[in-house]
């Protein structure tokens, strides 16, 4: 049984950071003391308070945790790239063992820790070290989020067959309308051909939920909506307490 659950995505913009939110609230309402990680945030924006990392500020805005930004996020960047070339453009190194830590010590204070990725599982960290490889140390269950509409049958399956053949175990794939548009025969049928494809299970189709941004850290109605559209209570099964 794992502490955690890692947040990955088919890509940038899926809505990672809503499903990482939006579970992290529904395990709370199940009774679960959560903690939240963002270990790389690149695209932070310069305030007078220092770099702040948007989606970082959205998970814990939506769960009020009171952790040290520090452990939440060890990384933060100006440059919107992946995290090594952020890292390079600004002079810095990124220390995986820091992370590690950082993890370690928040599933101390927490009974579960809901990770964000950056990108896909195959995004650089720190020169060949890559998500995966993060993923592979901290030694948690990952849940994949995918787009709905056309391409996303290549993205998803390419995701989830690399993960399954690097030994991640995979809880499943949640599929996100990022937009309000209205189904088309892709968004109807993916689901399931992706599901025969590559035998994982679907944890659920968040739709688009109005007054939801994660960059104006606004949630809108997630919590409710997570909870109703999304299995909680099978990726609970995954988790000790
Ligand atoms: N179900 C949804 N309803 C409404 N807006 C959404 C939904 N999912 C995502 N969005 C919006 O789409 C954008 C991308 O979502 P999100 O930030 O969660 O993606 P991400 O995969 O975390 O991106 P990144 O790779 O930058 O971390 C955000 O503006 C977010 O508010
Ligand atoms: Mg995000």
């Amino acid at each position: 049984m794992a502490k955690g659950i890692f947040i990955t995505g088919t890509d940038t913009g899926v809505g990672k950071t809503v499903v990482a939110g939006g579970l992290a609230c529904a395990l709370m309402r199940e009774g679960f003391d959560v903690g939240v990680m963002k270990p790389v945030q690149t695209g932070c924006l310069e305030t007078a308070d220092g770099l702040l990392a948007p989606d970082t500020n959205f998970l814990i805005n939506i769960t009020d945790v009171r952790d040290n930004i520090d452990l939440i996020t060890p990384y933060r960047f100006k440059e919107p790239l992946a995290p090594s070339v952020s890292a390079e453009t600004e002079g810095r190194e990124i220390d995986i063992e820091r992370i590690i830590t950082s993890y370690n010590l928040l599933t101390k204070i927490h009974d579960s820790i809901i990770v964000e990725g950056v990108g896909g599982i195959l995004v650089p960290i720190w020169k060949d070290l890559l998500f995966i490889d993060l993923i592979k140390k901290l030694s948690i269950p990952i849940i994949i989020v995918a787009r709905t509409g056309l391409g996303t049958i290549n993205h998803t399956l390419l995701t989830a067959r690399y993960a399954h053949d690097n030994g991640i175990e995979i809880i499943g794939i949640i599929f996100n309308h990022t937009d309000k548009k209205e189904d088309g025969i892709a968004e109807r049928t993916n689901p399931d051909i992706i599901k025969r494809l590559c035998n994982i299970p679907i944890l659920g189709i968040l739709p688009f939920i109005n007054n939801l941004n994660t960059e104006d850290v606004k949630s809108g109605n997630l919590c409710n909506i997570f909870s109703e559209k999304i299995d909680v209570k099978y990726i609970k099964s995954f988790l000790s307490v």
